[in-house]
């Protein structure tokens, strides 16, 4: 199977299957905002995760020759990985509720000449994949899902009996400093207001943080053999102070109290970044370089058929 390497207007990108109602706004916020700001900020983003994927790919290699699933594939970085990492007789599917990442994904796989893989537009919580996969896996990709069990029944289904999970997800907001501690300064300008016009992304990037929801959901949704092993890390979060706030006042729970707050929030900015330049002096390296904690979960289970 070879990629397109033709742009598509985003408004003609097929999608496989409805938007769940229930996904409607965070697919929306995905597709828009934070897809804008994920962007810009893109270097940061996929940069500081980049060496705790390679971990989870050493302990967990996708065999030689394999069938992927990339579930939630942004931009496909790890969508081009898996492909290198089955070699020629393998093939990756990508697959985003999102068409402009998509849309994105597609050319830079086509543009970096990688023809064992393609792009789909689909919520993974209304997706009907054939059931052909050896190995799907997830990047920060499956807590955005209203109805989580739908979404990993969807993925089991779609895996031949055997066939392997693997993904990561954020660990509880507090066990990621760098996260929880942003929230506490930006907390001290902000609030959540009661009523806001913005979209926000569903249940959020730390609704899989408690392990015995992220079990039950995978139980609920007929997987086997499950594992959570924590990974604490040093998130990678910018080359300088400006780079490190312009990205964490982009996307995540101190730059979302901003956007829910409008015009008024984004009044406050210039005091909420003098106030984090403080706080984050403490993680600066000396290189000019600033790095705060975190913690994901690199979750396996298996589809037993
Ligand atoms: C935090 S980003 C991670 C992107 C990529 N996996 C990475 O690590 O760079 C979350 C991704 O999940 C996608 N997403 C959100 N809700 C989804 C849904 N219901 N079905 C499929 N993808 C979804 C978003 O569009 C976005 O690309």
């Amino acid at each position: 199977m070879s990629s397109e390497g033709v742009s598509r207007p985003v408004n003609a990108m097929p999608r496989a299957g409805a938007v769940a109602p229930a996904n409607d706004e965070a697919v929306r916020a995905w597709d828009t905002v934070l897809y804008e700001r994920w962007k810009l900020n893109r270097d940061v983003f996929v940069g500081a995760l980049a060496a705790v994927t390679e971990e989870l790919f050493e302990r967990y290699p996708p065999p030689r020759g394999a069938r992927c699933l990339d579930v939630g594939c942004g931009f496909g970085e790890t969508t081009q990985r898996l492909a290198q990492l089955v070699g020629p007789d393998g093939f990756v599917l990508g697959t985003d509720s999102s068409p402009h990442f998509v849309e994105d994904a597609r050319q830079e796989a086509a543009d970096a000449g990688v023809t064992n893989v393609e792009f789909e537009v689909s919520d993974a919580q209304t997706a009907e994949w054939e059931q052909v996969y050896d190995y799907a896996f997830s990047r920060m990709g499956t807590q955005f899902f209203a109805m989580p069990v739908l979404a990993m029944r969807a993925i089991r289904a779609a895996l031949v009996p055997g066939g392997r999970l693997r993904k990561m997800c954020w660990r509880r907001k507090e066990e990621s400093a760098l996260f929880a501690e942003t929230e506490q300064v930006v907390k001290r300008f902000l609030s959540r207001p009661e009523e806001y016009e913005a979209d926000t992304c569903g249940p959020g990037p730390f609704s899989l943080g408690n392990p015995d929801t992220t079990r039950g959901i995978l139980e609920a949704a007929g997987f086997d053999d499950i594992e959570l092993h924590r990974h604490d890390f040093d998130y990678f979060m910018g080359h300088d102070m400006d780079e490190a706030l312009d990205a964490m006042l982009a996307i995540g729970p101190g730059a979302e109290l901003i956007r829910l707050n409008g015009e008024y929030g984004e009044s406050c900015r210039p005091e909420i970044a003098a106030a984090l330049a403080d706080r984050y002096a403490e993680w600066e390296r000396p290189d000019g370089s600033i790095l705060g904690r975190a913690s994901v979960w690199v979750v396996a289970a298996t589809n037993p058929g």
